[in-house]
């Protein structure tokens, strides 16, 4: 005989207050918290949303390259009943941007895109009567964060007291784990090459943020004081798309700043290792590091599905 599981009830689906996300800060600290719990119960009992998005179509524009991106939003989109239409290449070059947004918004229901200016996710925003999405542009990546932290949800329960070094480029990565750490009273550092800090506005807001939510924000030279008693190491690309043409230089100025075994053992015994992919083994990161039973960088990858999914539900279910 089976026992019967009691039925499950799911969290309801709180509606986010701004019309899109094509930043961190368009979701509150309260939705991103229930965005955070909503995603791990999307992330148990998936069957319990595969018909939120019925009869929905979702835009996906790529200006750049993606694997995770791309294909965890489309399955996202169908996994919640809906379906996705793909548009590869530069956003507003064949005519206006702004009659792109309008001719879109009288098909789909909402737009994703990957951009290289924040300004073209923020025109489509301001064009286009559905809410827009920030799928990575040059200034934030608010959908990885978004992943990264329910990462570290999942693997040390509170948020709150963690430490969590970023070591490397101060890139669009670093700008929105920077905010919502801040947000989540983790104390952040980070430990860039001069010349390639975090943008100081950034760090100005997140240390704002910081301040009222009871951590830190540090930004140093020095990868070891990262490091030091880190929970998480988290490291990125040294060149990011579109600055391919710099890599030479970068490699240089970035080789002291590998997340190598030596680098790891000065965090926490416990620490895990992070990236958002995809990762150049021998620059940011050693092989061995990436490899370690420490490394969560999968179930990061893994978690852009749900925590996409719960941002889906919270601005079109
Ligand atoms: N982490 C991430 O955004 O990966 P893709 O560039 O493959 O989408
Ligand atoms: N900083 C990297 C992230 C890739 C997911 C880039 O923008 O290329």
């Amino acid at each position: 005989m089976t026992a019967e599981l009691p039925p499950q009830a799911s969290p309801n689906i709180q509606r986010i207050g701004h019309p899109d996300f094509t930043q961190d800060l368009d979701l509150t600290a309260d939705e991103l918290r229930s965005l955070l719990h909503l995603a791990a119960d999307v992330k148990r009992f998936p069957q319990n949303y595969s018909s939120k998005l019925f009869g929905k179509s979702i835009a996906l524009l790529f200006e750049k390259p993606s694997l995770r991106t791309r294909m965890t939003f489309e399955l996202a989109i169908q996994q919640l009943g809906g379906f996705s239409i793909l548009n590869d290449g530069p956003i507003g070059s064949r005519e206006p941007l702004k009659d792109v947004a309008r001719n879109l918004d009288r098909w789909v229901s909402g737009i994703v895109a990957r951009t290289y200016l924040q300004k073209t996710v923020d025109d489509l925003a301001r064009w286009a009567k559905v809410p827009v999405v920030n799928a990575l542009s040059d200034t934030w990546h608010p959908c990885q964060a978004l992943a990264d932290m329910q990462t570290l949800q999942e693997h040390f329960g509170a948020l709150r007291g963690l430490k969590f070094a970023f070591v490397g480029d101060g890139n669009n990565v670093a700008h929105s784990l920077m905010l919502n750490c801040a947000r989540l009273g983790i104390d952040f550092v980070i430990a860039n090459p001069p010349k390639y800090d975090a943008s100081p506005e950034v760090i100005a807001r997140s240390t704002l943020i910081a301040a009222q939510t009871g951590c830190t924000v540090t930004a140093t030279h020095d990868p070891a004081e990262a490091a030091r008693g880190a929970h998480a190491i988290y490291t990125d690309v040294w060149a990011s798309m579109g600055a391919e043409n710099e890599a030479a230089e970068r490699r240089t100025a970035f080789a002291d700043y590998q997340v190598d075994e030596d680098l790891f053992a000065q965090a926490e015994p416990n620490a895990v290792f992070m990236h958002c992919l995809p990762a150049k083994r021998g620059e940011e990161v050693t092989d061995a590091v990436i490899e370690s039973p420490r490394s969560v960088v999968f179930d990061q990858a893994e978690n852009r599905l749900h925590a996409q999914k719960a941002l889906l539900l919270m601005l079109l279910a």
